[in-house]
């Protein structure tokens, strides 16, 4: 029995199409069920509830032996620490309680030798670690689809922003190559052990040459702009973010542009196969044509 916790969302809900396929049961559980892909509609069992919920979990953990789990975003959070233990706590509490054999979740590139964005991060996996549980972190840079958030000015402007070097070459990875590599970990029972899996994405591009990119396959100038920390911060609360949540993402941004994700050497196995100009011919171009 797999569970797969966030099939409703970015990664989750990919996970858990490239699972459908095997002959494995699949249990999920879900705030909402009727979000559920149509495909996923009685080929799964649904837990309804909270991920926050310690009776919820055990409930969905009975007989499982591999779980997909990642921490949901919140960027209305109040203190960033207080919500990753308000979901940690009943994962760890649920995993010891239900003898689960095999964890495989999501977190940020910067593993234990390099440097963690913030003590959260290790506080977290450090808290995984001490269940026993067998575990795959998957450890990866920003997300390619993270430039949906800033498509309208991509499409009205021609232009995003960060607070990173134009010229800094970093790792980036589609969350459809996450998906992959997660649904491979849940379908295998040979693998042991507590051991962290980098998801470095095709090849490392700095902004400059992602907006090159861009400009060719939008047939159209896009051009990218180095913003200043404090500017990007004020951008996130005009869109709804806590002072503390943008903060925290601010300070992992200049961690970034100070070369936390350029610490993890890429490998054939941490390279994914989805190129930053495929992802823009089938996922950009049709958001900013839409
Ligand atoms: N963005 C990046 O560049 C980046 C880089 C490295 C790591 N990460 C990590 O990747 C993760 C984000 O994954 P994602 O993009 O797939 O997230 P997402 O699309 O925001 O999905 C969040 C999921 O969590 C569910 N959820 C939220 N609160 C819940 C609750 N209380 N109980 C049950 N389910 C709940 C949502 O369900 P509903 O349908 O009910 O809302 C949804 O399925 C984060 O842990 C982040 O730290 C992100």
């Amino acid at each position: 029995m797999i569970v797969i916790a966030t099939p409703t969302g970015q990664i989750g809900h990919q996970v858990l199409d490239n699972v459908l396929d095997s002959d494995v049961p699949i249990r999920v559980i879900a705030r909402n069920p009727s979000r559920l892909s149509p495909k996923a509609h009685g080929r799964v069992e649904v837990v309804q509830g909270s991920l926050t919920d310690i009776d919820v979990i055990t409930e969905a953990f009975a007989g499982a032996n591999s779980v997909f789990w990642l921490l949901p975003p919140n960027p209305n959070a109040a203190s960033f620490n207080g919500h990753m233990q308000e979901f940690t706590r009943p994962l760890c509490e649920a995993i010891t309680r239900q003898n689960i054999k095999r964890l495989v979740y999501v977190a940020g590139l910067g593993h234990k030798e390099a440097t963690y964005a913030d003590s959260t991060g290790r506080v977290m996996d450090e808290m995984i670690e001490k269940t026993g549980v067998s575990y795959r972190v998957l450890r990866m840079p920003a997300f390619m689809e993270n430039l949906l958030w800033q498509v309208k000015s991509i499409k009205h402007q021609g232009m995003f922003f960060y607070p990173i070097s134009g010229d800094r070459k970093l790792p980036t990875c589609a969350t459809r190559d996450i998906a992959a590599v997660a649904a491979k970990l849940l379908l295998d029972n040979t693998w042991n052990g507590q051991d962290y899996f980098p998801i470095l994405g095709y090849e490392d591009l700095s902004y400059n040459e992602m907006a090159q990119i861009m400009s060719e396959v939008l047939q159209r100038p896009i051009r990218y702009q180095q913003v200043s920390g404090e500017a990007y911060k004020a951008t996130l609360m005009q869109h709804g973010s806590t002072e503390a949540s943008a903060k925290w993402l601010v300070n992992l941004l200049v961690s970034v542009d100070g070369g936390l994700y350029n610490t993890e050497p890429r490998t054939p196995e941490s390279t994914t196969p989805t190129s930053f100009r495929q992802w823009c011919e089938e996922v950009l171009k049709p958001a900013v044509l839409s």
